[in-house]
């Protein structure tokens, strides 16, 4: 699948559930509404339509949610998509967690050939966890943790910038991933659906990041790749990477491989953009499949350039898109 820009779109990132056990102050506002369960796919239809891109060419699935672990019987998504790993027509099947399922599921997900995941977490502070995350449990999240990596997967963690929240804490997590064995990718907030409180209040641009973890740590360039949008830099302190994810400061669209489903069955060609393609119809349309396929073509080809996200102060009651985080999973 090639878009409109010469971009080969190989990485698929579909999220198995809008809900969440978690509700992090700038991802949810602290009253959600749900989607009714009727409107959500069935597992099995989530891997008609993934089976359908690995036949287009994608050679990674993310599995994300909402909080993906609490979707009932997600272990079977894992195990029959892993099957695609097994025939290697898929290079990687991955997940995004908030860690509060882990102890029960990690060994499932190294079973079903899951080999590295995501795992968010913004704080090693747990009155802050309490508080960012307002319904977490932060032991848990640490038995989850040990956990995966017991299991034999390796963890990234996944830490959302927050100023005035955890900018005096970030060498702490450098240090704290590194000593464990783990990589660490720091994400610029995105203006993505309306939260309590102001996105300019809390928005922490990374380039002052790097600049202030630089003085106490000797970051250079990786050459690791994982086709996501983090950037690595080698910690020669600590043998591990620290990424940067910078989609306020750094744009880049330009190198974008991929696109997400979320869990009613909406195709989104761009995490900044409202456009999509309901491939939901399509699938229940025609069992033969061909308006399934043709549905992605279709979508494919009107992928974005790429988002248009901007946090000041002018535009803090106007996020760039309406949808929160959790119908895309990131
Ligand atoms: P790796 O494969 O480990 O490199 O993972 P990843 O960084 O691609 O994925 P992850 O699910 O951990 O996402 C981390 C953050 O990157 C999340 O906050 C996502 O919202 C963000 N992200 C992922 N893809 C995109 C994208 O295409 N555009 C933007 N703006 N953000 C993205
Ligand atoms: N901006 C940036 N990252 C966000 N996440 C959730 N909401 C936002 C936002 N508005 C992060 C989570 C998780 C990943 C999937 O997205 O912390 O790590
Ligand atoms: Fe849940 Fe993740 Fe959103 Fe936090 S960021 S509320 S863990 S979906």
């Amino acid at each position: 699948m090639i878009d409109p820009f010469g971009r080969h779109i190989s990485y698929l990132r579909v999220s198995v559930t809008d809900r969440c056990d978690f509700r992090c102050k700038y991802c949810m506002s602290e009253n959600m509404t749900f989607l009714p369960k009727k409107d959500v796919l069935s597992l099995e239809e989530l891997e008609l339509v993934s089976a359908a891109f690995i036949r287009k060419g994608v050679r990674k699935i993310r599995i994300t949610g909402g909080e993906p672990l609490v979707r009932k019987d997600i272990m079977t998504l894992f195990r029959n998509l892993g099957l695609y790993l097994q025939s290697g027509e898929l290079d990687e099947l991955t997940l995004t967690t908030n860690g509060s399922q882990l102890e029960k599921y990690a060994g499932d997900l190294f079973a079903a050939g899951v080999r590295r995941i995501n795992v968010s977490l913004d704080t090693l502070n747990p009155y802050h966890f309490q508080d960012i995350t307002r319904w977490g449990n932060f032991e848990k999240v640490m038995r989850g943790i040990e956990a995966a990596r017991t299991a034999g997967l390796h963890v990234k963690i996944n830490t959302v910038a927050l100023k005035g929240f955890n900018d005096a804490e970030l060498g702490d997590m450098v240090r704290w991933t590194g000593e464990r064995g783990m990589d660490i990718s720091f994400i610029e907030t995105m203006p993505m659906g309306a939260v309590d409180g102001l996105r300019s209040d809390q928005y922490l641009p990374l380039s002052e990041v790097k600049q202030q973890l630089a003085q106490s740590w000797t970051l250079t360039p990786s050459a690791y790749r994982t086709g996501g949008p983090s950037d690595y830099f080698d910690v020669a302190e600590t043998g591990m990477r620290v990424g940067f994810i910078t989609p306020l400061t750094h744009n880049f669209c330009e190198s974008c491989n991929r696109v997400r489903l979320t869990c009613t069955g909406m195709l989104y060609m761009c995490l900044g953009q409202e456009d999509s393609a309901d491939l939901r119809a399509a699938l229940r349309r025609d069992p033969s499949r061909a308006a399934l396929d043709a549905a992605i073509d279709e979508a494919i080809g009107r992928k974005p350039k790429g988002h248009d996200f901007i946090i000041d102060r002018r535009h803090d009651d106007r996020p760039a898109v309406k949808r929160h985080m959790n119908v895309t999973g990131g």
